[in-house]
């Protein structure tokens, strides 16, 4: 089935190896932009428990029909974090062993950001590395995980603690998909949106505030705006940064709260962006104790995301100490002691070493 597609929009990922991002609504049914990146005759299409009973059938017909001849296998996860583990790694490797997958074939991750990861993990480490097609279901994904090439699955120590850079081939985001997706997923999505905004476009931020309501209503067009110039944005940083030597780190602005705050919870409480959406307040709170920004653009980043209905403060039962502790195993940590993304205000993140702890848990602790 080929359907002719109204509006794309397109972002070029201008990474080692360049790829593009397809951005709009019925993409899942255009099979010659899928099958357009496919080197091989052979792709297994990695998905969830949520997505493929839904989507997982059009993929594979549009693909089959643009690419005749061409085989699908399928590896399902269990959908959730609690998927995105070594032991699940080791699965998908296993599916890609009894198919016989060879070095030019595909893997297609049809997901949210826990598919995606893993899957793009995988891509990473099969044959030292093969194709990885990212078609992110989940407006997170869209405008986040999906775009970079960070790939990874997690421990029980930490999130992410074990993976590799693996740039996708290619990006594909059908925004319809966006209408399945359980409001909370939507929401946690838009804390990414406005990461963007937080951390480097005032007026993008400026832009969110004003469309708050179509994106809470799922409205495409607003969707759609708010995925092309979120993805614009990550293109910008990835490219000029793709192994994250430096302003790629700004990208986790509010994650090393969020992420002690997940892992803290066992992965079971706040999903990833409401945890994001808590970090990003707690580290607007950190940069006006510090004297770096006015509390008034605290209050404001807040605000907004309390209008999108995330959480912006730390769950009940955390205890500051316990979270401190977590964040001393976060990437961003090194033998000089915590660094963290803070701002200077609206639209200007930077990183800030030697942050001492008591700074930390009076943060966590207001
Ligand atoms: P997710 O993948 O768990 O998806 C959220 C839920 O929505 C799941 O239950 C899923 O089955 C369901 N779902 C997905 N698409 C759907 C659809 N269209 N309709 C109905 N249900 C749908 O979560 P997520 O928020 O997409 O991703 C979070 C993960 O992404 C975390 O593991 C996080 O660490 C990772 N992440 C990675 C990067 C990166 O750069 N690689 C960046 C940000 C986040
Ligand atoms: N999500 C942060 C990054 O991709 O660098």
């Amino acid at each position: 089935m080929t359907r002719s597609i109204a509006k794309i929009t397109t972002v070029e990922v201008g990474d080692a190896k360049p790829y593009t991002i397809s951005i709009g609504p019925g993409l899942l049914d255009d099979g010659a932009t899928l099958a357009a990146t496919l080197r091989g005759r052979h792709a297994l299409l990695v998905s969830d428990g949520n997505v493929a009973p839904l989507y997982a059938d059009r993929v594979t017909r549009a693909l089959r029909s643009a690419k005749p001849g061409m085989r699908v296998d399928g590896y399902l996860l269990p959908a959730g974090e609690a998927s995105k583990t070594l032991a699940h790694f080791a699965e998908a490797i296993d599916a890609l062993a009894a198919i016989g997958a060879t070095r030019d074939a595909c893997i297609v991750a049809l997901g949210g950001g826990v598919v995606g990861d893993l899957a793009g993990f995988v891509a990473a480490c099969w044959m030292r590395g093969i194709d990885c097609v990212q078609v992110p279901t989940t407006l997170l994904a869209m405008v986040d995980s999906s775009v970079g090439g960070k790939t990874a699955v997690d421990l029980p120590q930490g999130k992410n603690l074990v993976g590799a850079f693996h740039p996708p081939r290619a990006v594909i985001a059908d925004t319809e998909v966006l209408l399945t997706l359980p409001p909370r997923e939507l929401r946690a999505g838009l804390a990414e949106v406005v990461k963007y905004g937080a951390i480097r476009d005032a007026g993008f931020l400026d832009w969110i505030e004003a469309n708050a309501a179509a994106l809470m209503d799922g409205d495409d067009a607003a969707l759609s705006e708010a995925v092309a110039r979120s993805c614009r944005h990550k293109a910008e940083v990835v490219a000029r940064d793709p192994y994250e030597h430096g302003e790629r780190a700004l990208l986790n602005f509010g994650h090393t709260f969020g992420h002690a705050i997940e892992a803290e919870q066992g992965f079971g409480g706040l999903n990833h962006g409401e945890a994001v959406a808590v970090g990003m307040v707690l580290a607007a709170k950190l940069s006006a104790q510090l004297g770096l920004a006015a509390e008034t653009d605290a209050a404001r980043l807040a605000a907004l995301l309390a209008r999108l209905e995330l959480p912006v403060a730390v769950p009940a039962g955390l205890q500051a100490e316990a979270l401190l502790e977590r964040m001393r195993l976060d990437k961003k940590a090194d033998a000089t002691g915590l660094r963290f993304v803070l701002w200077d205000g609206i639209g200007a993140a930077r990183v800030v070493a030697g942050v001492p702890d008591e700074a930390v848990l009076a943060a966590l602790e207001t």
